[in-house]
């Protein structure tokens, strides 16, 4: 198949255009390198020995999505791109709303122009909300706490609109909960501008000496240390759970909810004592109040990935601190 991956310089889209590029697919890729950059297509490149097409340009840019649709054949699309910031998106709700909202039916009018209607989308664990319970499936009730997390909730009731309508559609919704981790090559990793919001690369950034201290955002929860616990999943699983799904949706016409996770719940502290043991680094912390907005535990029930995509996650938390370092050590040379 051929994949217009969206985003796909940013993290997790790489990722993934390695994964698809190994597995013997063809990819378009486009990027507005607002939060990438265009060395990345060219490690993407380096790193698979295979060559593909890329666009600069913007998913609100109507006219360049039609001429990526008119100018290759397309068969499913792989949406990456948009704003994921939670604080950016409480401070510039209009922002995300207009750049994920617009931008992703833009690039659904184009592929309903074209007749392509395969789609998967990077939906988050964020839908969640505050979960009842855990770990949490898919038929968990539905809800968002910020604007970032109701960008996502939104498209997915969108896409749902969408194969009611239409179900020649085929449509997956990966629901990711904390990808870490980079490419064993090291070339390729999350690299996030200014100050990091999230837990790795402000690990990443203390051990680097780049920042003096890791704040632990509460040690009163309701968990096993009293640190926050989540599902950390290594970046290159969650890639290949994506070549999973565009194989899938291949076949089927469907619309489904897919958890993307290991199952397993670490805590802030486990992962921090973690990445000091196996890379044998110093980290220091400090605990600081709780973060608003934060919730105790949050880890998936990965079966239904399992049983319909044959998929699940192989790398274990010691590779993920491993990699994330390994990679951050050799950004900052870079
Ligand atoms: C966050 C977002 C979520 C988004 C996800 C993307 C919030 C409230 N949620 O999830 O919507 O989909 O990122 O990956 O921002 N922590 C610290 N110190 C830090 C950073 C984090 O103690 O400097 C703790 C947090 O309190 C949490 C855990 O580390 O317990 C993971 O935090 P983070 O990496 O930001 O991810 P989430 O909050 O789970």
């Amino acid at each position: 198949m051929t994949i217009l991956v969206t985003g796909g310089a940013g993290y997790i889209g790489s990722h993934a255009c390695v994964e698809l590029l190994n597995s013997g697919h063809d990819i378009v890729v486009f990027d507005n390198f607002y939060n990438s950059s265009p060395e990345v297509l060219d490690r993407i490149k380096e790193i698979t020995g295979r060559s593909f097409l890329a666009y600069e340009c913007d998913m609100l840019d109507e006219e360049a999505m039609e001429r990526i649709f008119s100018e290759n054949k397309i068969d499913a699309v792989m949406h990456f791109a948009g704003y994921k910031a939670v604080g950016e998106s409480c401070e510039k709700p209009l922002m995300y709303y207009h750049n994920n909202i617009q931008g992703t039916l833009t690039i659904l009018n184009a592929m309903a122009r074209h007749n392509v209607k395969k789609f998967v989308f990077s939906s988050s664990a964020t839908v969640y909300g505050d979960p009842q319970s855990v770990p949490i499936d898919e038929t968990f009730p539905l809800s968002a706490t910020n604007p970032y997390g109701r960008t996502k909730l939104m498209i997915e009731e969108m896409l749902r609109d969408l194969y009611a309508a239409d179900n020649s559609w085929s449509i997956i919704l990966l629901r990711y909960f904390n990808p870490v981790g980079a490419h064993e090559s090291y070339m390729i990793g999350e690299n996030p501008k200014g100050i990091p919001n999230n837990l790795m690369p402000m690990i990443n950034k203390v051990a680097q000496q780049e920042l003096p201290v890791l704040k632990i955002f509460g040690n009163d929860y309701n968990t096993k240390d009293g640190t926050g616990v989540r599902d950390y999943i290594h970046v290159v699983d969650l890639a290949k759970g994506h070549v999973k799904a565009i194989e899938y949706i291949e076949n089927y016409n469907t619309i489904e909810s897919i958890n993307l996770g290991t199952g397993k719940g670490y805590s802030v502290l486990e992962m921090v004592h973690t990445y000091m043991r196996v890379n044998n680094v110093a980290v220091n912390y400090i605990f600081t109040d709780r973060r608003p907005g934060d919730i105790a535990e949050c880890y998936a029930n990965p079966e239904k990935a399992l049983r319909l995509l044959n998929w699940k996650a192989e790398y274990d938390l010691e590779k993920m601190c491993r990699d994330s370092y390994l990679w951050s050590v050799s950004a900052t040379k870079r």
